[in-house]
């Protein structure tokens, strides 16, 4: 099985021989990966509706791994038990919100967990602070792309985050320190976009705008600066 760009990078930070539980696991492509490539030796697989739960359950029929992944109907980290002994927690491909939301009301049933593996499609940098607000230390983060979408995948762990910077920490603190391949690109990507936030607000005719201006503006301009910091320090790396 071939997994897309996003469900192999949060693969790639998953431990070998890990119990994971994959909440919101909608077509199960991830926990089948992670069995069929002996990443992991059982997974919990949660989902909220009946309809994805029953395609999950023909994904994991279709590639004989019944034995392994154990399908459950369930909200969030309630459909789990302190016996499943899961090290690993991955929800991936909801809203930042949910993804805090979840975190928040099943906290209790984390004590066994080592890792979360978060992947938002939107509202990173609400469910970063939350995180750093909660307890968690952002240990590892990762980008992926496909096409022009970009996607932020946090691997988040119990302690304190170090970074107070309210703009770092919102963006990214490990991918600021570790520059990624991606990071350029998906800086220009995130420029370009909020350039065209700026000039839509701009034409709005309403007298409420100018603070909104001023803080799209604010990014613009601290994007723009990591940007250069990237740029430099990839020239200073094709020197050496
Ligand atoms: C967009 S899919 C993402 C599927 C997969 N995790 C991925 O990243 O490709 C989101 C899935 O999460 C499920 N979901 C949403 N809230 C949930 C919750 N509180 N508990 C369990 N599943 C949930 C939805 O039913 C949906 O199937």
């Amino acid at each position: 099985m071939k997994l897309t760009p996003r469900l192999q990078a949060i693969a790639e930070l998953i431990p070998p021989d890990s119990v994971v539980a994959d909440i919101g696991t909608d077509h199960a492509y991830l926990p089948v990966y992670l069995i069929l490539n002996k990443v992991s030796r059982r997974v919990i697989a949660v989902e909220l509706n009946q309809a994805p739960l029953q395609q999950a359950s023909e994904t994991v029929a279709a590639f004989n791994c019944l034995q392994e992944i154990d399908l459950r109907l369930g909200n969030g980290l309630h459909a789990l038990k302190a016996t499943d002994k899961i090290d690993t927690v991955v929800i991936a491909g909801l809203g930042g919100q949910s993804i805090a939301a979840i975190l928040r009301d099943g906290r209790h049933l984390l004590k066994s967990v080592q890792q979360l593996i978060l992947q938002p499609m939107s509202e990173e940098g609400y469910l970063r602070l939350f995180l750093a607000r909660n307890g968690f230390v952002l240990a590892d983060e990762a980008l992926a792309r496909e096409g022009r979408r970009f996607y932020e995948i946090i691997l988040a762990k119990a302690g304190r985050e170090q970074e107070t910077d309210l703009f770092r920490l919102s963006f990214g603190p490990r991918l600021l320190e570790q520059k990624p391949p991606l990071l350029s690109v998906f800086l220009q990507e995130k420029i370009r976009k909020l350039k065209v936030v700026y000039h839509s607000l701009q034409r709005a005719e309403k007298d409420d705008v100018s603070s909104k201006l001023q803080d799209v503006e604010r990014e613009i301009y601290c994007l723009e600066e990591v940007l250069i910091g990237v740029a430099a320090s990839a020239d200073l790396n094709s020197l050496s």
